[in-house]
């Protein structure tokens, strides 16, 4: 991970437009001008609330069907609005946005700035939280590995809420609606120890273009050489390259992933390309700069969204239904608004109660990662880019070719249970927790990264860092006043169940036996850089832990799905919100626990099949 320290300082003079995708925008959106109305009252069949990863689905589906909708999205056009830093792959782990720092540079045009409590659990550090502020939502700021989760995991989430179309076999056909997949380049690639087979058959394959999804999924067409050490490193201690990758419902053992880029390397967002089809080939309209502020109610029944831009404030009223798909912070905060959730918090603020919907808000899981760091002798994509003297040979690959490190968003990862000696150390508790996870569940997951070298021979800082996936620790979310100009408050639990501390210790202690792979003596520099051979004690590593670790943007389930709002569920299979009707949430804040991994690929997948519900329902 390439986050901190010098790279967001030099971030700052990357401020200028220069990448042709500018132009590719502007052409998109000039040309259908009527596609964005002006302010004022206006009535749809449906109005999505969020022009986001879910919301674009959702919008760009019924609008298919010949329905009339809206979305309201509360930023612009992430590509002309910011700078190259959110289009080029390259850039995906520089870009200042993610800075998870108390004292973090402000980036409006695409963010929420979202400043967290503190967290008990992690030192009483607060940090900056990024989400996407911009047509695309995070899918548009995110580091773009797209993979899916386990079989089990999807039959746990269809016996969670009692409907088996959450099974694996039954969601399938919503990820190849979604995605369209660019097999590896391997002349750009140009790397014979970093080659890997995958299976190509859970991607669409129809020879007609238009009946693939969208979303572009591809391989880089750059091979970062740091990340063919951690290959070996990783293998090493049990997590051996796979030959099936990450997307047939298997997460075990290593790959180098697929991630959300399109073939000539540009970022594939939900607005790059669910968007950006709907605006050529359906009525959508879309309420840009524009910021919903509470759902209206007729009892019981959704009828519209009060919403405003720049000064003005409307109201766009829904004949049919009201989708809120503004995230897993921004949709609670919403329901919270309107008069949806807990009742105390409800009446604390003096909001009419809608729905006392206890699990609004709560049950927020957010993984944590962390990571150990050695000099490395080999190149990286974090050392291309820092060094001036390669800077016009990679521009120029990248702008000519589409290949270089310009075009790479990294993408080795690997995942693992916990092995046996690294279990041995857990507490009864832990390991009767971690036993309520299906077999095929993962534990940890391991990233590869990198920054720059500091010179003395050392070219790279190799970062190997471990994610906690399955958090025990609750967060939650929730509103300090009746407004929405106050942000919402967020408190992701980090480290308050002792198990997810346990479980980084062991995944720590597993990161060092990686880079202590002999085969890393040939191009390891120095002794350890990051915590450094001071930090031993079991102690001593849980401080360090407490004090490193971050979020890794992958918070979720604060509306959770479930069987029912009695159970502390907030909507149903259907993702209907209790108590009410005409509403649905779909976005990462409805997952009913956080998926293993990165959940694009599945937020994807969700949005298309409940776009499939609400026209069946229609
Ligand atoms: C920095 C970062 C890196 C990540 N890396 C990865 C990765 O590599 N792989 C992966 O799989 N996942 C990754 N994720 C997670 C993934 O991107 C998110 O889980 C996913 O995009 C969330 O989708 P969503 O639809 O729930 O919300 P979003 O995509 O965030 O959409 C919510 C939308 O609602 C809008 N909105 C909110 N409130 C209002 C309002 N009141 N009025 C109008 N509009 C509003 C927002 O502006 C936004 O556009 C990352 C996330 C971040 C932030
Ligand atoms: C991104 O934009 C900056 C500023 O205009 C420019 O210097 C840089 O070359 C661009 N990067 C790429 C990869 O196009
Ligand atoms: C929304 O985007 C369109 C196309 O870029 C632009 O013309 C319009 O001014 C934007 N609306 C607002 C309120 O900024
Ligand atoms: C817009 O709708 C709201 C609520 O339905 C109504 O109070 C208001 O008068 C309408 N504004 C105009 C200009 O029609
Ligand atoms: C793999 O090949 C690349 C490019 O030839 C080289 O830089 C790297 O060191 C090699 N990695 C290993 C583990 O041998
Ligand atoms: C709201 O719901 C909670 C939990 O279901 C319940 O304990 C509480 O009594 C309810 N409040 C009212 C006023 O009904
Ligand atoms: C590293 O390897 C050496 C030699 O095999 C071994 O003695 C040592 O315990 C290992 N250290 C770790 C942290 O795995």
């Amino acid at each position: 991970m390439v986050i901190l320290g010098g790279v967001i300082a030099r971030a700052g003079a990357l401020l200028a437009l220069a990448h042709p995708v500018w132009a590719l925008v502007s052409q998109r959106t000039t040309s259908v001008s009527s596609s964005f109305p002006a302010a004022g009252n206006a009535s749809y069949d449906y109005v999505v609330v969020g022009g986001g990863t879910a919301g674009l689905v959702i919008a760009a589906r019924l609008a298919a069907s010949g329905a009339s909708v809206s979305v309201v999205e509360a930023g612009g056009f992430y590509e002309t609005d910011f700078t190259n830093l959110t289009t080029v792959p390259g850039y995906a782990f520089s870009d200042p946005v993610l800075a998870p720092v108390e004292f973090f540079p402000p980036i409006p045009a695409v963010d929420w700035e979202l400043l967290s409590e503190a967290q008990p659990g992690a030192n009483g550090r607060k940090v900056h939280y990024a989400a996407g502020k911009t047509l695309g939502g995070s899918s548009a700021i995110n580091t773009m590995c797209y993979h899916r989760a386990t079989k089990s995991t999807y039959q746990r989430w269809a016996d969670a809420v009692g409907n088996p179309s959450y099974s694996w076999n039954a969601l399938l056909p919503y990820f190849l609606k979604s995605s369209r997949l660019t097999p590896p380049n391997w002349p750009k690639r140009n790397t014979p120890n970093a080659t890997f087979s995958y299976d190509p058959t859970v991607f669409c394959s129809s020879p007609s273009a238009a009946a693939c999804g969208p979303l572009q999924v591809s391989y880089a067409n750059w091979v970062d050489p740091t990340n063919t050490w951690f290959s070996v490193a990783l293998a090493a201690i049990g997590v051996v390259k796979n030959t099936i990758g990450f997307n047939s419902g298997f997460l075990s053992g290593a790959a180098y992933t697929t991630e959300t880029i399109t073939p000539d390397a540009i970022r594939s967002s939900s607005e790059s390309s669910y968007l950006a089809r709907a605006l050529a080939q359906t009525t959508l309209k879309v309420y840009n700069r524009t910021q919903a502020s509470k759902i209206l109610f007729s009892g019981t029944k959704a009828t519209g969204v009060s919403v405003t831009t720049g000064s003005l404030t409307y109201v766009l009223s829904a004949r049919k239904e009201v989708i809120l798909s503004a995230g897993v912070f921004h949709s609670p905060q919403l329901l919270l608004l309107s008069g949806i959730g807990p009742q105390a918090t409800l009446d604390s603020l003096s909001i009419p109660v809608v729905a006392n919907l206890s699990g609004v808000g709560q049950n927020l899981q957010d993984p944590i990662f962390f990571s150990v760091q050695n000099g490395l002798q080999t190149p990286s994509l974090a050392s291309e880019l820092a060094d001036p003297a390669r800077q016009a040979t990679i521009l120029q690959q990248y702008v000519s070719t589409q290949s270089g490190p310009f075009s790479s968003a990294g993408g080795y990862i690997g995942f693992e249970k916990l092995p046996p000696a690294a279990r041995a150390a857990l507490s009864p508790r832990t390991a009767s927790l971690l036993a309520t996870l299906p077999a095929d569940v993962p534990e940890v997951e391991y990233l590869a990264g990198s920054f720059a070298g500091t010179g003395g021979g050392v070219t790279t800082i190799g970062d190997l860092s471990a994610v906690v996936l399955n958090p025990f620790s609750r967060g939650s979310v929730t509103i300090s006043s009746a407004s929405i100009a106050d942000k919402p408050v967020v408190d992701m639990g980090w480290l308050s169940d002792p198990a997810d501390a346990e479980v980084a210790l062991a995944a720590f202690k597993r990161l060092r036996q990686a880079w202590n792979a002999t085969a890393l003596s040939a191009v390891k520099v120095g002794p350890e850089v990051r915590p450094g051979a001071a930090v031993q004690s079991d102690a001593d590593i849980l401080s360090f832990i407490r004090a490193n670790a971050i979020q890794i943007w992958h918070a979720s389930a604060t509306n959770a799905m479930g069987k029912s709002a009695a159970a502390g569920a907030v909507v149903d299979w259907r993702a209907k919100v209790f108590g009410v009707n005409r509403l649905r949430v779909v976005d990462a804040s409805v997952l009913p626990f956080a998926m293993p991994g990165h959940p694009q690929a599945t937020i994807y997948a969700l949005a298309e099949k409940i776009a499939d519900c609400i026209l069946a329902d229609a």
